[in-house]
């Protein structure tokens, strides 16, 4: 017997999942668990999307095995538990699995996030894995002032939001699951071509190359845009998966568990599975973010320190009272912009041909979003430690250089 667990990551391929994988099984060093599986819809080999010059690497080891998975079929799932010959039963699983367009119908998002996460829960429940750590992105509008702790009621944002949050209840209502959940800030890291952060810094780089100073949306830009690295997600994912599976789901629930309310505004679509709106459901939840805790002006400095120039906002106002919409403006504010990274990736030595960067920010990205949490729980329950507590120069330095090393970001 093997005193190391074996886990399986479901999705995330586009956000945490190869992270976490790198984590688990490093390219250098011991690995953490006996044996690891992913699962999650593309091909990795040929890649059908983006997976990064590392994680090709973490796939070649011996104990780590991908399987290519339609997981909306619910038969599809069962499958996935079965070891390979020789190997233990699964004793973790990791859930980044859900639908992350924000633009989704309610059907697409019952389809790929809360269904999908329940075929997955109930068969984990059905074989006793130790700990079920589901991966919460922070689709939700935070007050902008506050302890910002788990307990502070939050706002999920839009269809999207309000499925993702449900798929938070539904796990919490599943009795026999030793579920715990991780809500990160706004992710960040190397090879990460998901979510904001990344966007905001190649908008960035075209103003350092313009030799322009970049303008923001929403001055004075002091709400809260707190950021997380990813190697704080996954290592935060695989701390409360240990902290789990020492205590089990009871005892985790009365030391860390959190009501997660239901919050349908409009949107009253149900489907099945789902906990009725007036049950108490309850889960240990964590945040996690670094302790720059940084505001939009923050991160837009830091941002566009990086690439020699500055950051100041529209003189305009951007407000309900205002003509001006920003629904209709999506394209022109993305003009200059794509043009410049075009310009970028022609000019670049080596010429960027593989384009998986890009400077357009969609109406989500350009949209004010607070994303205030509080980590101070994760470190004093589970004892957690951040690796990269601080957002800065360096951090983003080492994307951009990694980055440029696979030649998928500008050379100039
Ligand atoms: C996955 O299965 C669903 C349901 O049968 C189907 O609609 C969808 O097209 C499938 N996706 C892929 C990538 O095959």
């Amino acid at each position: 017997m093997s005193a190391k667990p074996s886990a399986i990551i479901f999705g995330g391929l586009n956000t945490c999942s190869r992270a976490l994988a790198a984590l688990l099984v490093p390219i250098e060093g011991e690995p953490l668990v006996s044996h690891l599986r992913i699962v999650d819809k593309f091909s990795v080999s040929p890649p059908t999307t983006y997976i990064g010059s590392e994680f090709p690497k973490v796939l070649e080891k011996p104990n780590v095995e991908y399987l290519q998975v339609n997981l909306t079929v619910p038969s599809k799932v069962a499958p996935c538990f079965e070891p390979p010959a020789g190997q233990e039963a699964y004793s973790i699983v990791f859930d980044l699995t859900g639908e992350l367009q924000w633009d989704r119908s309610d059907e697409v998002q019952i389809k790929f996030t809360f269904s999908t996460a329940r075929h997955i829960a109930l068969e984990a429940a059905k074989h006793g894995v130790r700990a079920y750590v589901r991966l919460q992105l922070p689709f939700y509008e935070c007050k902008e002032k506050g302890t910002h702790d788990e307990k502070e009621d939050v706002k999920p944002d839009g269809v999207r939001g309000f499925w993702w949050h449900e798929t938070l209840r539904m796990l919490a209502s599943i009795p026999d699951l030793n579920l715990v959940i991780v809500r990160p800030g706004m992710v960040y890291g190397p090879y990460v071509d998901y979510g904001v952060v990344i966007r905001f810094m190649a908008v960035a780089a075209t103003y350092g190359y313009i030799k322009q100073p970049m303008k923001g949306l929403w001055g004075p830009g002091k709400h809260p845009t707190n950021t997380v690295h990813v190697d704080d997600v996954v290592g935060a994912m695989w701390a409360v998966a240990q902290w789990m599976g020492q205590i089990g789901r009871k005892e985790a629930n009365s030391i860390a568990g959190e009501e997660i309310v239901y919050k349908a505004e409009k949107n009253k679509t149900t489907t099945e599975g789902m906990a009725p709106p007036d049950q108490k459901c309850i889960a240990p939840l964590f945040n996690i973010v670094d302790d720059s805790h940084v505001s939009m002006l923050a991160l837009g400095n830091t941002a566009t320190s990086l690439f020699d120039t500055s950051f100041e906002f529209h003189n305009f106002i951007v407000n309900a009272l205002s003509a001006w919409k920003l629904e209709d403006n999506v394209e022109e504010i993305n003009e200059s912009h794509v043009v410049n990274w075009t310009e970028m990736l022609a000019k670049s030595d080596p010429p960027v041909t593989k384009i998986v960067y890009n400077a357009y920010m969609d109406l989500d990205h350009l949209k004010k979003h607070v994303v205030a949490f509080n980590a101070q729980k994760i470190k004093e329950v589970v004892g957690y430690q951040l690796r990269r507590p601080q957002i800065n120069q360096e951090t983003l330095q080492e994307i951009i250089d990694k980055l440029k090393a696979e030649g998928t970001w500008p050379n100039l």
